[in-house]
């Protein structure tokens, strides 16, 4: 735990446990486990103790964020193709009304038009999208701010 003792929960959606293998033009070569790892340093620097986790099945996420009132103060949430048709993502991020943080690695908007439209993102404080994993951390670093 570290000295602030902010903690906060990251997310990833159907997929994304393939990232290193998946499109690596799109998504890069980095896998899930790197991006992880590199939160957990990072969150080491912000004061901020990460614990992220991946799922495929959009039930889960919804109990994770449910769950997840009371434990963290923040999300980080890629919700993969369910950015574009969750409402029940949305409802669950509303209901807990914790600081999140919409994240991901492609920049859903300069691809096809049905990923420009997100379902989430008017129950998020904020968006980071298109610079690979590094948007995970460009993510964290924002939700931090918040919690101030
Ligand atoms: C994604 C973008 C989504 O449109 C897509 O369905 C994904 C990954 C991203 O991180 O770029 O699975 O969330």
């Amino acid at each position: 735990m570290s000295d602030a003792g902010f903690r906060v929960l990251c997310i990833s959606g159907p997929n994304l446990q393939l990232l290193g293998k998946r499109e690596p033009a799109i998504y890069g070569n980095e896998t899930l486990a790197q991006i992880h790892d590199r939160l957990a340093v990072r969150g080491r620097e912000l004061g901020v103790n990460v614990d992220a986790r991946q799922t495929n099945h959009e039930g889960e996420i919804v109990q994770w964020i449910g769950d997840a009132l009371g434990v963290f103060h923040g999300l980080l949430l890629n919700p993969g193709a369910y950015t574009h048709t969750s409402i029940a993502i949305y409802d669950a991020l509303r209901a807990v009304g914790l600081p999140a943080v919409e994240v991901h690695l492609s920049n859903p908007d300069a691809r096809e038009s049905f990923r420009r439209r997100s379902r989430v993102a008017p129950a998020c404080v904020g968006r980071v999208a298109g610079f690979g994993g590094e948007s995970y951390l460009l993510a964290l670093a924002g939700l931090r701010s918040k919690l101030r």
